[in-house]
């Protein structure tokens, strides 16, 4: 029987097609035509004014910060459970990262505690959506506004969810995105900011090009990186772009088939989501404790079907580990959490051969 993997990237003829036509085009493959169009149809999906196409999802909240002007002496509030580049980000931008513990009802930011761990020095709340799911945004936008802290919504996982209708990564001063591999559309590589603010939007364009104005000039005027996007990726992400709608319906009915089949099981519990507006990239279960969801990955793994533990919390990784605290939900969810496969290709058969398996292995353990 075939492995399902827990995740793959799906690429068609149709990528395959417009990539052979760009190359016929005498493209010189670096961002260009390509990338405009690209980043408009990212800015016309989430109902951005701006969006500009980055190297990967990291390098978007590092140039984020920096055109913040987040850097040395600030502190920045981050979820302790996250992936670790939420975190890193901010170490790389010179700031100082204030991990906080998440609300176990959304695996994101509890916003109660992230008041209580603001200080003089706290300049921005890194806020992450994960996996689609959000708290009321509209409390986000109040406690950044009311503390005058800049929001940054790391919306890596979130293209295709919305809140109230309102796509996330477009409530803060920037969002930001990721088109890697596993992500629900991809560039092998790739990040976007998203932003309404022109002054914003143009300190990105600088900083994502050696820190100058215009592309082939040699004056820059300001810090920079090399940061910048491809036409050979832009063409992908526009093909695949075009298959978002389809991919983020076939994600619900995923979902949603998982649900059905595997809500009853005593021991594992589904976290409360809302399939009006949130696209769950991955299907994410809670084992009820660590020891049940070690021995449900082994089980699956050997009945060659792939999953992933959760994220271990930040504070947990070896980089992070000097940051003491009370984390007790990010460590208990990092501890229970399994993603299961969740490719967007995923037959009905492939997910009822998962969920057989995992009803027998509860049967029999
Ligand atoms: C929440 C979050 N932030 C940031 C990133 C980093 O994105 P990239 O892999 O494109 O650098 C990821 C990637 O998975 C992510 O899930």
């Amino acid at each position: 029987m075939k492995r399902i993997n827990q995740i793959e990237p799906w690429i068609g003829k149709e990528e395959k097609e417009a990539m052979a036509e760009y190359l016929d085009s005498g493209g010189w493959l670096t961002e260009h035509k390509k990338t405009r169009e690209f980043e408009q149809s990212i800015a016309n999906y989430v109902g951005s004014r701006y969006a500009s196409v980055v190297s990967n999802g990291t390098i978007s909240l590092v140039i984020a910060l920096m055109a913040l002007d987040v850097g040395k002496e600030d502190e920045v509030i981050v979820p302790d459970y996250t992936m670790i580049a939420s975190a890193n980000a901010v170490v790389i931008a010179g700031a100082k990262p204030i991990l906080v513990d998440i609300d176990p009802l959304n695996l994101c930011l509890d916003l109660e505690l992230a008041i209580e761990a603001i200080t003089s020095k706290t300049r921005a709340i890194m806020f992450v959506s994960i996996n689609g799911r959000c708290p009321d945004m509209e409390k986000v936008v109040a406690l950044a506004n009311k503390y005058n802290l800049c929001l940054i919504e790391d919306a890596a996982q979130s293209l295709g969810s919305r809140y109230k209708g309102k796509h996330l990564g477009t409530f803060g001063r920037f969002g930001s995105f990721s088109f890697s591999v596993p992500k629900i559309i991809t560039t092998g590589q790739g990040g976007a900011l998203v932003t309404d603010d022109e002054e914003l939007f143009s300190r990105v364009s600088k900083i994502k090009d050696f820190g100058r104005p215009k592309a082939g000039l040699d004056y820059h005027e300001t810090m920079g990186l090399n940061a910048k996007f491809t036409d050979l990726q832009a063409v992908i992400g526009f093909e695949q772009m075009k298959k978002l709608d389809w991919r983020v319906k076939k994600k619900k009915e995923i979902y949603t088939l998982y649900y059905d089949r595997l809500q009853n099981i005593e021991r594992i519990e589904f976290i409360d989501t809302n399939l009006e507006d949130c696209v769950p990239w991955f299907i994410d279960i809670l084992a009820n404790e660590a020891e049940t969801r070690n021995n449900l990955a082994k089980f699956l793994d050997e009945k060659d079907i792939g999953v992933r533990p959760f994220y271990p919390a930040i504070h947990t990784q070896p980089p992070y580990s000097y940051i003491k605290g009370d984390f007790r939900n990010s460590e208990s969810i990092s501890q229970r959490g399994l993603w299961l496969p969740s490719s967007s290709f995923l037959t009905n058969e492939d997910i009822e051969r998962v969920c057989d398996c995992i009803r027998s292995y509860f049967r029999n353990n």
